[in-house]
Formats: C-alpha cells, structure tokens, sequence
C-alpha cells in the first residue's frame, strides 16, 4: 500500500517501510529496526529499556502503516504489536548512506600562516564557550587568552572542555625546561611536530598547553594539522594512504629511571598512522617519530611501508603546513591531539626558563560537552559525527 502524507509517502515492503521525504530523498526502515525501536520499549538515549533484542521474531513483518490524528506513523506488525512513530524521528534517525555522510564533521584545514580562532577565557556555559569548542572542533586548535598562571587558571580552562584524564604523568603536568636539564624534552632542542601517547591503546584527546613563563628566545610553538596531512596524501599517492590506514606499527614507551613526576612505564599500542571510521572519513593521527618502536610488519611490506613513512614524515616537517608562533604567559592551546601535531622550535641557552602546564581531556568528554552546548544554544551541528579519534 501507499500512503500519502503532507510531506512524503510511506510505502509498506517486504522487508519494513520505505518512506519518501518531501525533499525527494527516501529512507528504508527494516521490520526488526522499527519494531526495536518501538518508543514502547523505552527510550535508548537515557538506557531505560524493557524490551529485549531476545524478543524480537527474526520472521517478522510489517502489515499496515498510515498517518493517525496526531500526524503520527501508527505501525501495525505481524506478531499484533502497534507503534507510533514521530516523521521527525524517523527523518533525524534515517541510516541510509547519504543521510549518515550528509550529517559530515565541519572541519577546516589550515596550513602556514593561517591566523588561529583566537578567544578569551570565556564563561561556563555562555555563547563564547560554545564558540570555543566549535572552533576546536572546526579547526582542531584554538588558542584562550586570559588564563590565570596558578593550577587553578588550568583547571578553569580544562573545566571548560571536559574532566580531566589522569595518567602516569599525573593530573597536570609541569613541563619545567632549563637549558641546563639533560632529558631530550627538558632540553632547549627543537622538537618535531608530533601527536602525544601514540604507544597507549587510547592517547590523549583534547589538550590544553597552558603557559605559565617564558624567559627565553626562541621556543616557539609549532602546530601542523595531521588531518591535512592526510588528504593531502590520500589524494596525491593513494598508495601510501593505504599503508597508512592499514599498517599497525608499533609505538613504545620505555621509562624506568627515576624522575620528579610521573612513575614507571612500559607503554606499548600498535596502530596505523592515519585511523578511518566507518565510512572511511580521517578520524585520528596517531604520529611521534621518537617513539615508534622498530617496525614489524610483514618483511614484504617493509620497503613500501617507508616510503609512505618518509612521505608522511616530510608532510609534518614541511615549514609550508606549520603554524608558528610565541605563547605568551596567560595564553593556552586547546587542541585536538589526535589531529593537530605539535613541536617547537630550539632555544637558546641564555639563562631563560620556559614553562608550560600540560593536561588532557577524553575526546568523547570534549565531544559530549560540545553536543550539550550546542543544543543549549540552539547551534547546528548537534547530530554531526565528531571524528572518534585513533583507537589501538
Ligand atoms: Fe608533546
């Protein structure tokens, strides 16, 4: 049967509903789908269910479908149940291949000498936090001005993205540098762009680099946008983005002396370089020179697995891809460590101090924070699928 409705028609088949939009798209609803998802049997977002998946009838079909006086879908199925669907819950959980593409992330790539959404320390809450966690989830980075130097201006600013991630490093971390200092990343060398914890199952997500002092020449931050990176190699060696996506290679961390922060580590996660969701969208890069761990792979694939290596290393070393600027004290970085690398440039030994204030938020955390305050302020983007990051 067919049935008109003011904005589409519902067609009953074989295998459920096929309802037409009035923007000329259609969704295919399968019996057992609809029957699942029954309001009846609970509401799936707040986990308050009483139907069971052990109840459906694997047979079952739907007989009639038409619009009642609500101006709702009232379904009659073949084991006598009824439902009553809303059109607009239906339309919003549509699954067809263009609705899931159509709902696409809203990212923009920058390269060298792109000017960064630049904010100040907003309120919880307001429009202006909304604008910030838009801005890094559009861009991937966003630099806050106005956080006060103490642990609690961090925490204000962390607050502001999601809970903070405690891991062997502690809850924040003092990224203390003298010129003095022995260890590679308490020294004043350069450090190459790179995304932090590749060798755990799950790195960091949001980051804040929150600086504290600067006394020093040089020392300025690098930031590359690894998700450019990527489409930039998928289009022009397609090849090596292959290797890329599907070679799990390993990254290690292997620390044992006794330091001021932190404890003991033998961190170990074998991943590809650039992750893909299910749709083969770029949802993480998961990349640090230092500690990738000797390479292996499958000896065949080695010779091929480096070239691609050395196109993606050049790609995050080319000074035409890098953001470079000075933190000032009271300026922060919030970014996406699974998108955006990060290094800095050498400093000189000239007495200067350099000290920034480290911590993470889960990315899932920073992505339910960004939904909420979207829907708070009546933003679009509610429904986009936020790039999941790079998971082991
Ligand atoms: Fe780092």
């Amino acid at each position: 049967m067919e049935l008109e409705t003011a904005a589409s028609t519902v067609e009953v088949t074989d295998s459920g509903l096929v309802i037409r939009w009035s923007d000329g798209s259609r969704s295919r609803f399968h019996s057992l789908w609809l029957r699942d998802n029954c309001p009846s049997g609970g509401d799936k977002r707040k986990a308050f269910r009483t139907f069971s998946i052990i109840d459906l009838n694997p047979e079952l079909f739907v007989i009639d479908a038409e619009r009642n006086d609500d101006g709702d879908l009232a379904v009659e199925f073949s084991d006598g149940h009824e439902s009553v669907f809303d059109f607009e819950w239906l339309r919003a959980n549509s699954h067809e291949p263009h609705d899931r593409i159509g709902a696409a992330r809203q990212i923009s790539h920058f390269r060298a000498g792109a000017v960064l959404p630049e904010f100040d320390l907003p309120k919880r809450g307001s429009a202006a936090h909304c604008d910030l966690l838009d801005a890094v989830a559009r861009w991937g980075v966003a630099i806050v001005n106005g956080v006060p130097g103490d642990v609690g201006g961090t925490e204000m600013l962390a607050d502001l993205v999601g809970r903070v991630r405690e891991t062997d490093f502690g809850r924040l971390f003092e990224i203390v540098v003298e010129p003095e200092v022995w260890e590679f990343s308490q020294s004043g060398l350069a450090l190459d762009p790179h995304t932090d914890d590749p060798y755990r199952y799950t790195p960091s997500g949001t980051s804040i680099l929150h600086c504290v002092e600067v006394s020093t020449t040089g020392g300025e931050s690098v930031l590359v946008d690894g998700f450019g990176i990527a489409v930039d190699i998928r289009d022009d060696d397609p090849d090596a983005f292959d290797l890329l996506t599907e070679t799990r290679i390993p990254f290690v961390r292997h620390r044992i002396e006794t330091v001021e922060q932190g404890e003991d580590v033998h961190l170990l996660a074998h991943a590809p370089i650039i992750s893909l969701d299910r749709d083969h969208e770029i949802v993480g890069i998961r990349f640090h020179e230092r500690s990738m761990a000797p390479l292996d792979i499958d000896p065949s694939q080695v010779g091929a697995y480096y070239r691609a290596l050395i196109t993606f290393t050049k790609a995050v070393n080319d000074p035409g891809r890098a953001v470079q600027f000075r933190l000032e004290p009271g300026q922060a970085i919030v970014y996406d460590n699974q998108r955006v690398l990060h290094g800095r440039t050498a400093f000189g030994s000239d007495g200067g101090r350099r000290h920034l204030r480290l911590c993470t938020i889960d990315r899932d955390q920073f992505h339910s924070r960004l939904r909420r305050l979207r829907e708070v302020h009546d933003r679009p983007g509610v429904l986009e699928r936020l790039p999941s990051g790079s998971i082991a």
